[in-house]
């Protein structure tokens, strides 16, 4: 993704994450932690290295990302990709050529197609890298896992209460790139 994109749900536009988003995709990151009740504040996030290592000098190479803002210029969701060694792997952890995704969207923004969009691109971009795939962990009940399944997303393993899931982007056939 080079350029910014309107999102179907109108109002938002969508551009790359730069490392000036840090602060915003902790946010998010804090909200996907949190995604059913309060867990973690964003000092215990950033205090705990095996969580806080999905922000940890955003950007590294490697790292892509995409963030959506409204007509004011406010950040309100962003998806990103990370990838983590084996010897420090994040929750979705499936191998050292696949980075994990993170997906969030603010509150108020949510059930809009927002977060459709940003995993679209996020997908067309790792499509542009190119990567072999990419994963990302989901727990039981997050209603998140139906917007994965729909954009090819399979569950590959279990950890605790939640599913690794992978886009295998190796063997997608062919024309994934133009959605
Ligand atoms: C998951 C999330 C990113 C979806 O973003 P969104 O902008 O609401 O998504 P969309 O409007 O494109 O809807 C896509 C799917 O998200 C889910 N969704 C929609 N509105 C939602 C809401 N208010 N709350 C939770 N999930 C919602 C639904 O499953 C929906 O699919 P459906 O319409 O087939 O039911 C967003 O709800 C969020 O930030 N949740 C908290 C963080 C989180 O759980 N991140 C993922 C961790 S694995």
């Amino acid at each position: 993704m080079t350029g910014t994109t309107n999102t179907p749900g109108g109002g938002t536009r969508l551009r790359p994450a730069t490392a000036q988003d840090a602060d915003f995709l902790t946010e998010m990151l804090l909200a996907a932690f949190n995604w059913d009740r309060p867990r973690f504040t964003r000092d215990e996030l950033l205090g705990t290295p095996h969580i806080a290592h999905y922000v940890t000098d955003w950007s590294r190479p490697g790292d892509f990302g995409v963030v959506a803002e409204d007509a004011a210029g406010s950040l309100v969701g962003a998806a990103w990709a990370r990838v983590f060694p084996a010897d420090d792997p994040g929750y979705g952890y499936v191998g050292p050529g696949v980075p994990e995704l993170t997906l969030g969207v603010v509150p108020a923004y949510r059930g809009r197609g927002v977060g459709s969009a940003l995993l679209d691109a996020l997908v067309k971009a790792a499509i542009e890298q190119p990567v072999e795939g990419l994963s990302l962990s989901v727990e039981d009940g997050n209603a998140a896992v139906r917007l994965y399944m729909t954009r090819g997303f399979l569950a590959v393993g279990r950890e605790g209460s939640s599913d690794t899931m992978l886009l295998d982007l190796a063997h997608a056939p062919a024309g994934r790139a133009g959605t």
